[in-house]
Protein backbone atom coordinates (compact mmCIF):
# COMPACT_ATOMS: atom_id res chain seq x y z
CA UNK A 1 0.00 0.00 0.00
CA UNK A 2 1.53 3.21 -0.89
CA UNK A 3 -0.66 7.12 -0.42
CA UNK A 4 0.86 10.47 -1.51
CA UNK A 5 -1.44 13.46 -1.59
CA UNK A 6 -4.93 12.64 -2.78
CA UNK A 7 -3.96 9.36 -4.20
CA UNK A 8 -3.92 5.67 -2.67
CA UNK A 9 -2.32 3.02 -4.55
CA UNK A 10 -2.71 -1.12 -3.07
CA UNK A 11 -0.61 -3.95 -3.16
CA UNK A 12 -1.60 -4.94 -6.92
CA UNK A 13 -0.69 -1.14 -8.19
CA UNK A 14 -4.13 -0.60 -8.66
CA UNK A 15 -4.45 3.76 -7.94
CA UNK A 16 -7.69 5.17 -6.02
CA UNK A 17 -8.78 8.91 -5.91
CA UNK A 18 -9.14 9.36 -2.09
CA UNK A 19 -12.66 10.93 -1.00
CA UNK A 20 -12.25 9.66 2.23
CA UNK A 21 -8.99 10.80 3.26
CA UNK A 22 -9.27 7.84 5.93
CA UNK A 23 -12.24 9.26 7.82
CA UNK A 24 -11.26 12.79 7.58
CA UNK A 25 -7.94 12.56 8.48
CA UNK A 26 -5.28 13.21 5.54
CA UNK A 27 -6.93 16.90 5.41
CA UNK A 28 -3.51 18.23 4.26
CA UNK A 29 -2.65 14.99 1.63
CA UNK A 30 -1.16 12.12 2.65
CA UNK A 31 2.72 12.12 3.18
CA UNK A 32 3.17 15.44 3.56
CA UNK A 33 7.10 15.56 3.17
CA UNK A 34 6.74 18.80 5.64
CA UNK A 35 5.06 15.93 8.31
CA UNK A 36 7.41 13.28 7.08
CA UNK A 37 10.74 15.43 7.56
CA UNK A 38 9.10 16.21 10.93
CA UNK A 39 8.58 12.88 12.02
CA UNK A 40 12.29 11.85 10.99
CA UNK A 41 13.86 14.69 12.62
CA UNK A 42 12.21 14.12 16.53
CA UNK A 43 12.37 10.47 15.64
CA UNK A 44 16.40 11.27 15.30
CA UNK A 45 16.43 13.51 18.45
CA UNK A 46 14.14 11.76 21.54
CA UNK A 47 11.15 9.29 21.34
CA UNK A 48 9.24 9.43 24.19
CA UNK A 49 9.67 11.18 27.96
CA UNK A 50 5.92 10.84 30.22
CA UNK A 51 4.64 14.13 29.00
CA UNK A 52 2.65 14.27 32.16
CA UNK A 53 5.74 14.32 34.56
CA UNK A 54 8.09 16.08 31.91
CA UNK A 55 7.01 18.52 29.08
CA UNK A 56 9.18 18.34 25.87
CA UNK A 57 9.69 20.86 23.67
CA UNK A 58 7.61 19.55 20.54
CA UNK A 59 4.56 19.47 23.42
CA UNK A 60 4.70 22.58 24.64
CA UNK A 61 5.59 24.31 21.02
CA UNK A 62 1.95 22.63 19.92
CA UNK A 63 0.24 23.72 22.44
CA UNK A 64 1.45 27.05 21.45
CA UNK A 65 0.85 26.19 17.60
CA UNK A 66 -2.89 25.22 18.99
CA UNK A 67 -3.65 28.24 20.94
CA UNK A 68 -2.72 30.51 18.02
CA UNK A 69 -5.93 28.58 16.05
CA UNK A 70 -8.66 28.02 18.73
CA UNK A 71 -11.51 30.03 18.03
CA UNK A 72 -11.47 32.30 21.54
CA UNK A 73 -9.50 34.55 22.60
CA UNK A 74 -7.93 34.79 26.27
CA UNK A 75 -6.63 31.62 27.97
CA UNK A 76 -6.19 28.02 26.54
CA UNK A 77 -5.26 24.58 28.07
CA UNK A 78 -5.05 21.83 26.19
CA UNK A 79 -4.70 17.87 27.64
CA UNK A 80 -3.20 15.82 24.93
CA UNK A 81 -4.38 12.10 24.30
CA UNK A 82 -4.50 9.53 22.02
CA UNK A 83 -7.75 9.69 20.25
CA UNK A 84 -10.75 11.29 19.64
CA UNK A 85 -12.71 9.02 21.93
CA UNK A 86 -10.11 9.47 24.96
CA UNK A 87 -10.63 13.85 24.09
CA UNK A 88 -14.26 13.10 24.85
CA UNK A 89 -13.93 11.07 27.85
CA UNK A 90 -11.53 14.20 29.31
CA UNK A 91 -14.14 16.27 28.10
CA UNK A 92 -17.21 15.01 30.06
CA UNK A 93 -15.01 14.54 33.19
CA UNK A 94 -13.41 18.21 32.93
CA UNK A 95 -17.47 19.43 32.48
CA UNK A 96 -18.11 17.56 35.84
CA UNK A 97 -14.88 18.64 37.65
CA UNK A 98 -15.11 22.11 36.75
CA UNK A 99 -19.21 22.46 36.94
CA UNK A 100 -19.62 19.84 39.42
CA UNK A 101 -22.87 19.02 38.04
CA UNK A 102 -23.79 15.62 37.03
CA UNK A 103 -26.13 15.51 33.94
CA UNK A 104 -25.14 16.14 30.07
CA UNK A 105 -27.28 16.84 27.04
CA UNK A 106 -26.37 14.71 23.67
CA UNK A 107 -28.23 14.18 20.64
CA UNK A 108 -29.44 11.30 19.01
CA UNK A 109 -27.67 10.07 15.52
CA UNK A 110 -23.79 11.18 17.02
CA UNK A 111 -20.93 9.69 17.10
CA UNK A 112 -18.41 10.90 20.23
CA UNK A 113 -16.51 7.62 20.39
CA UNK A 114 -16.94 3.47 21.75
CA UNK A 115 -15.02 4.03 24.95
CA UNK A 116 -18.09 3.62 27.74
CA UNK A 117 -17.78 7.36 28.27
CA UNK A 118 -18.14 8.41 25.14
CA UNK A 119 -20.50 5.86 23.73
CA UNK A 120 -23.23 6.96 25.86
CA UNK A 121 -23.26 10.01 23.37
CA UNK A 122 -22.90 7.59 20.51
CA UNK A 123 -26.21 6.77 18.61
CA UNK A 124 -25.61 6.53 15.36
CA UNK A 125 -27.52 3.18 15.91
CA UNK A 126 -28.83 0.98 18.75
CA UNK A 127 -26.19 -1.84 17.15
CA UNK A 128 -23.72 0.21 17.88
CA UNK A 129 -25.13 0.36 21.85
CA UNK A 130 -26.45 -2.82 21.85
CA UNK A 131 -25.12 -5.56 25.04
CA UNK A 132 -23.11 -2.52 26.53
CA UNK A 133 -25.26 -1.00 28.36
CA UNK A 134 -26.80 0.57 30.85
CA UNK A 135 -24.31 3.64 29.71
CA UNK A 136 -23.31 5.77 31.60
CA UNK A 137 -25.67 7.73 33.67
CA UNK A 138 -26.80 10.91 33.37
CA UNK A 139 -27.08 11.55 29.38
CA UNK A 140 -30.05 12.70 27.77
CA UNK A 141 -30.13 12.53 24.14
CA UNK A 142 -32.57 14.52 22.35
CA UNK A 143 -33.31 14.70 18.48
CA UNK A 144 -30.43 16.48 16.17
CA UNK A 145 -31.49 19.40 13.95
CA UNK A 146 -31.55 17.12 10.30
CA UNK A 147 -33.91 18.92 8.20
CA UNK A 148 -34.01 16.17 5.96
CA UNK A 149 -35.92 13.67 8.11
CA UNK A 150 -37.12 15.96 10.92
CA UNK A 151 -38.05 14.23 13.71
CA UNK A 152 -40.88 16.21 14.31
CA UNK A 153 -42.08 15.90 10.71
CA UNK A 154 -41.71 20.10 10.21
CA UNK A 155 -40.47 21.83 8.00
CA UNK A 156 -37.24 24.67 8.36
CA UNK A 157 -37.79 27.77 8.40
CA UNK A 158 -41.39 27.46 9.21
CA UNK A 159 -40.57 25.18 12.18
CA UNK A 160 -38.96 27.73 14.58
CA UNK A 161 -36.08 25.55 14.97
CA UNK A 162 -38.73 23.53 17.17
CA UNK A 163 -36.30 20.77 17.82
CA UNK A 164 -34.40 23.39 20.27
CA UNK A 165 -37.38 24.54 21.54
CA UNK A 166 -38.12 20.96 22.37
CA UNK A 167 -35.16 20.88 24.47
CA UNK A 168 -36.34 23.76 26.50
CA UNK A 169 -39.96 23.06 27.38
CA UNK A 170 -39.92 18.85 27.35
CA UNK A 171 -36.74 18.02 28.37
CA UNK A 172 -35.47 20.87 30.92
CA UNK A 173 -39.28 20.85 32.20
CA UNK A 174 -39.71 16.71 32.17
CA UNK A 175 -36.51 15.23 32.13
CA UNK A 176 -33.85 17.26 33.85
CA UNK A 177 -32.86 21.13 35.29
CA UNK A 178 -31.41 22.85 33.66
CA UNK A 179 -28.86 23.78 36.46
CA UNK A 180 -28.28 20.52 36.77
CA UNK A 181 -26.39 19.95 33.48
CA UNK A 182 -22.91 20.39 32.70
CA UNK A 183 -22.57 20.06 29.35
CA UNK A 184 -24.32 19.74 25.83
CA UNK A 185 -22.38 17.28 23.87
CA UNK A 186 -22.52 18.20 19.93
CA UNK A 187 -20.72 17.65 16.36
CA UNK A 188 -21.43 20.83 14.91
CA UNK A 189 -22.20 18.59 11.63
CA UNK A 190 -22.78 15.30 11.85
CA UNK A 191 -20.45 13.27 11.41
CA UNK A 192 -20.93 9.07 11.07
CA UNK A 193 -24.88 10.03 11.60
CA UNK A 194 -25.16 11.14 7.98
CA UNK A 195 -22.89 14.36 6.93
CA UNK A 196 -25.93 16.55 8.36
CA UNK A 197 -25.61 20.34 8.52
CA UNK A 198 -28.15 21.87 10.80
CA UNK A 199 -29.86 25.48 9.66
CA UNK A 200 -27.19 27.79 10.46
CA UNK A 201 -29.36 29.54 13.29
CA UNK A 202 -29.22 26.12 15.43
CA UNK A 203 -26.10 26.64 17.31
CA UNK A 204 -25.87 30.09 18.11
CA UNK A 205 -29.55 29.60 19.42
CA UNK A 206 -27.81 26.52 21.20
CA UNK A 207 -24.89 29.04 22.37
CA UNK A 208 -27.93 31.20 24.13
CA UNK A 209 -29.56 28.45 25.72
CA UNK A 210 -26.50 27.55 27.14
CA UNK A 211 -25.38 30.30 28.51
CA UNK A 212 -29.07 31.42 30.17
CA UNK A 213 -28.24 27.93 32.17
CA UNK A 214 -24.58 28.21 32.78
CA UNK A 215 -24.09 24.77 30.69
CA UNK A 216 -20.61 24.11 28.82
CA UNK A 217 -20.95 23.82 25.14
CA UNK A 218 -18.63 21.17 24.03
CA UNK A 219 -17.63 20.94 20.50
CA UNK A 220 -16.51 17.94 19.16
CA UNK A 221 -14.53 18.93 16.30
CA UNK A 222 -13.06 15.44 15.83
CA UNK A 223 -14.49 15.04 12.16
CA UNK A 224 -15.14 18.48 11.08
CA UNK A 225 -11.76 20.52 12.34
CA UNK A 226 -8.64 21.10 11.09
CA UNK A 227 -9.82 23.08 7.81
CA UNK A 228 -13.04 20.57 6.75
CA UNK A 229 -15.53 22.14 6.81
CA UNK A 230 -13.93 25.46 4.62
CA UNK A 231 -13.29 27.30 7.88
CA UNK A 232 -10.83 25.92 10.20
CA UNK A 233 -12.98 24.78 12.97
CA UNK A 234 -16.63 24.61 12.08
CA UNK A 235 -18.31 26.22 14.83
CA UNK A 236 -16.82 29.32 12.98
CA UNK A 237 -18.88 29.26 10.52
CA UNK A 238 -21.63 31.49 13.05
CA UNK A 239 -18.76 32.60 15.37
CA UNK A 240 -20.18 29.80 18.12
CA UNK A 241 -17.23 30.15 20.61
CA UNK A 242 -17.22 26.81 22.80
CA UNK A 243 -15.85 26.81 26.27
CA UNK A 244 -14.80 22.73 25.74
CA UNK A 245 -13.15 21.48 22.15
CA UNK A 246 -12.23 18.10 21.00
CA UNK A 247 -10.22 17.69 18.21
CA UNK A 248 -8.35 14.18 16.74
CA UNK A 249 -8.40 12.71 13.40
CA UNK A 250 -6.41 15.38 11.06
CA UNK A 251 -4.76 16.91 13.70
CA UNK A 252 -1.35 14.21 13.20
CA UNK A 253 -1.88 13.23 9.91
CA UNK A 254 -3.10 10.11 10.77
CA UNK A 255 -0.40 9.44 14.00
CA UNK A 256 -2.85 8.88 16.91
CA UNK A 257 -3.40 11.38 18.88
CA UNK A 258 -6.27 13.55 20.36
CA UNK A 259 -6.39 16.91 21.94
CA UNK A 260 -9.05 18.01 24.72
CA UNK A 261 -8.80 22.36 24.30
CA UNK A 262 -10.58 24.47 26.66
CA UNK A 263 -10.89 28.03 28.27
CA UNK A 264 -8.41 28.40 30.74
CA UNK A 265 -10.92 28.80 33.10
CA UNK A 266 -12.86 25.91 32.67
CA UNK A 267 -9.76 23.28 32.87
CA UNK A 268 -9.10 24.18 36.45
CA UNK A 269 -8.87 20.87 37.84
CA UNK A 270 -6.38 20.20 40.19
CA UNK A 271 -3.46 18.28 39.57
CA UNK A 272 -3.19 14.69 39.03
CA UNK A 273 -7.12 14.93 38.54
CA UNK A 274 -6.58 13.31 34.76
CA UNK A 275 -3.48 12.11 33.10
CA UNK A 276 -1.93 9.08 30.51
CA UNK A 277 1.36 7.32 29.38
CA UNK A 278 1.48 8.39 25.81
CA UNK A 279 -0.42 11.62 24.68
CA UNK A 280 1.88 14.57 23.51
CA UNK A 281 4.67 12.44 22.44
CA UNK A 282 7.41 14.40 21.15
CA UNK A 283 7.24 12.68 17.41
CA UNK A 284 3.35 13.10 17.17
CA UNK A 285 3.62 16.14 18.50
CA UNK A 286 6.06 17.10 16.07
CA UNK A 287 4.09 15.55 13.20
CA UNK A 288 1.23 17.59 14.53
CA UNK A 289 2.98 21.21 14.86
CA UNK A 290 3.81 20.39 10.71
CA UNK A 291 -0.17 19.62 9.82
CA UNK A 292 -1.10 22.82 11.33
CA UNK A 293 1.82 25.16 9.81
CA UNK A 294 0.58 23.80 6.56
CA UNK A 295 -2.97 24.17 7.17
CA UNK A 296 -2.34 27.42 8.11
CA UNK A 297 0.43 28.54 5.64
CA UNK A 298 -1.85 27.51 2.62
CA UNK A 299 -5.02 28.21 4.30
CA UNK A 300 -6.05 25.00 3.22
CA UNK A 301 -9.84 25.64 4.18
CA UNK A 302 -10.76 28.27 1.33
CA UNK A 303 -9.51 25.49 -1.11
CA UNK A 304 -12.11 23.47 0.50
CA UNK A 305 -14.64 25.39 0.77
CA UNK A 306 -14.17 26.42 -3.08
CA UNK A 307 -13.82 23.02 -4.14
CA UNK A 308 -16.39 21.91 -1.80
CA UNK A 309 -19.30 24.68 -3.27
CA UNK A 310 -17.75 23.05 -6.89
CA UNK A 311 -18.90 19.81 -6.08
CA UNK A 312 -22.53 20.52 -4.38
CA UNK A 313 -22.88 22.56 -7.12
CA UNK A 314 -22.49 19.55 -9.55
CA UNK A 315 -24.42 17.06 -7.32
CA UNK A 316 -27.22 18.92 -6.69
CA UNK A 317 -27.86 19.84 -10.50
CA UNK A 318 -27.77 15.66 -11.25
CA UNK A 319 -30.59 15.41 -8.80
CA UNK A 320 -32.42 16.22 -11.81
CA UNK A 321 -31.18 13.08 -13.78
CA UNK A 322 -30.28 10.94 -10.51
CA UNK A 323 -33.92 9.82 -8.90
CA UNK A 324 -31.24 7.88 -6.26
CA UNK A 325 -29.60 11.41 -5.09
CA UNK A 326 -32.13 12.05 -2.46
CA UNK A 327 -30.46 15.07 -0.55
CA UNK A 328 -27.08 16.71 -0.78
CA UNK A 329 -25.66 18.64 1.50
CA UNK A 330 -22.61 19.40 4.05
CA UNK A 331 -19.72 22.71 4.12
CA UNK A 332 -16.95 22.57 2.55
CA UNK A 333 -15.46 19.35 1.94
CA UNK A 334 -17.67 17.57 4.27
CA UNK A 335 -20.64 17.08 2.03
CA UNK A 336 -23.20 14.33 2.55
CA UNK A 337 -25.46 12.10 0.00
CA UNK A 338 -28.28 10.54 0.83
CA UNK A 339 -29.70 8.12 -1.34
CA UNK A 340 -33.49 7.35 -1.33
CA UNK A 341 -35.45 4.92 -3.69
CA UNK A 342 -37.83 7.11 -3.84
CA UNK A 343 -37.77 11.07 -3.28
CA UNK A 344 -41.55 11.36 -2.44
CA UNK A 345 -41.31 8.82 0.62
CA UNK A 346 -37.57 9.30 1.28
CA UNK A 347 -37.12 5.39 2.08
CA UNK A 348 -33.45 4.60 2.29
CA UNK A 349 -31.73 3.31 -0.18
CA UNK A 350 -29.44 1.45 2.50
CA UNK A 351 -28.41 -1.37 0.11
CA UNK A 352 -27.99 0.90 -2.67
CA UNK A 353 -25.68 2.91 -1.53
CA UNK A 354 -23.35 -0.51 -0.36
CA UNK A 355 -23.55 -1.32 -4.15
CA UNK A 356 -22.54 2.14 -4.72
CA UNK A 357 -19.51 2.45 -2.45
CA UNK A 358 -17.91 -0.99 -3.83
CA UNK A 359 -18.84 -0.34 -7.82
CA UNK A 360 -16.82 3.46 -7.31
CA UNK A 361 -13.79 1.30 -5.08
CA UNK A 362 -13.78 -0.71 -8.27
CA UNK A 363 -13.30 2.03 -10.84
CA UNK A 364 -10.57 4.15 -8.81
CA UNK A 365 -12.66 6.02 -5.78
CA UNK A 366 -12.83 5.79 -2.37
CA UNK A 367 -16.05 6.97 -0.85
CA UNK A 368 -17.11 6.24 3.03
CA UNK A 369 -20.69 5.40 3.99
CA UNK A 370 -22.52 7.56 6.40
CA UNK A 371 -25.91 7.06 8.45
CA UNK A 372 -28.23 4.48 6.83
CA UNK A 373 -28.24 5.65 3.19
CA UNK A 374 -25.72 8.30 3.47
CA UNK A 375 -22.25 8.77 1.15
CA UNK A 376 -19.44 11.03 2.21
CA UNK A 377 -17.16 12.89 0.60
CA UNK A 378 -14.40 14.36 2.81
CA UNK A 379 -11.37 14.05 0.10
CA UNK A 380 -8.22 15.96 1.30
CA UNK A 381 -8.16 19.75 1.68
CA UNK A 382 -5.67 20.27 -1.59
CA UNK A 383 -8.06 18.77 -4.10
CA UNK A 384 -8.08 20.34 -7.25
CA UNK A 385 -11.31 21.20 -9.29
CA UNK A 386 -9.93 18.67 -11.96
CA UNK A 387 -9.24 15.80 -9.51
CA UNK A 388 -12.78 16.49 -7.88
CA UNK A 389 -14.57 16.59 -11.57
CA UNK A 390 -13.05 13.10 -11.89
CA UNK A 391 -14.08 12.03 -8.83
CA UNK A 392 -17.79 12.97 -9.15
CA UNK A 393 -17.87 11.63 -12.85
CA UNK A 394 -16.92 8.06 -11.30
CA UNK A 395 -19.80 8.56 -9.31
CA UNK A 396 -22.44 9.63 -10.97
CA UNK A 397 -21.52 6.92 -13.77
CA UNK A 398 -21.92 4.64 -10.81
CA UNK A 399 -25.33 5.86 -9.17
CA UNK A 400 -26.28 5.59 -12.83
CA UNK A 401 -26.42 1.93 -12.62
CA UNK A 402 -27.17 0.95 -9.30
C1 LIG B 1 -17.08 13.41 15.85
C2 LIG B 1 -16.28 12.26 16.37
N1 LIG B 1 -15.96 12.20 17.67
C3 LIG B 1 -15.24 11.20 18.20
C4 LIG B 1 -14.79 10.16 17.41
C5 LIG B 1 -13.99 9.05 17.99
O1 LIG B 1 -12.67 9.12 17.54
P1 LIG B 1 -11.71 7.84 17.60
O2 LIG B 1 -12.21 6.85 16.61
O3 LIG B 1 -10.36 8.40 17.24
O4 LIG B 1 -11.74 7.34 18.99
C6 LIG B 1 -15.08 10.18 16.03
C7 LIG B 1 -14.65 9.09 15.16
O5 LIG B 1 -15.06 8.92 14.06
C8 LIG B 1 -15.86 11.25 15.51
O6 LIG B 1 -16.18 11.31 14.20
Amino acid sequence: METEGVWVKDIDDNVYLDFGSGIAVANIGHRHPRVTQAIIEQAQRCDHVNSCDYFTVPQVELAEKLAGVMPWEGSKRFFFGNSGSETVECAIKLARAHSRRLYFLGYIRSFHGRTMGSLAFTSTSSEARKHFGPMMPGVVLAPYPYCYRCPFKQEYPSCGLHCLDYIEEHVFRFVVTPGEVAGLVFEPLLGAGGYVSPPDEYWPRARELCDEHGILMIDDEVQTGFGRTGRMWACQHRDVVPDIMCMSKAVAAGLPMGVCAAKGEVMDWDEGAHENTLGGNPIIASAASAVIDVLTEERLWLNAAKVGEHIKRRLTEAQDEAEIIGDVRGKGLMIGLELVKDRETKEPAAEERDLTIIDAFKRGLLLLAAGPCSIRLAPPLILTEEQADSGVDILLGVLKNV
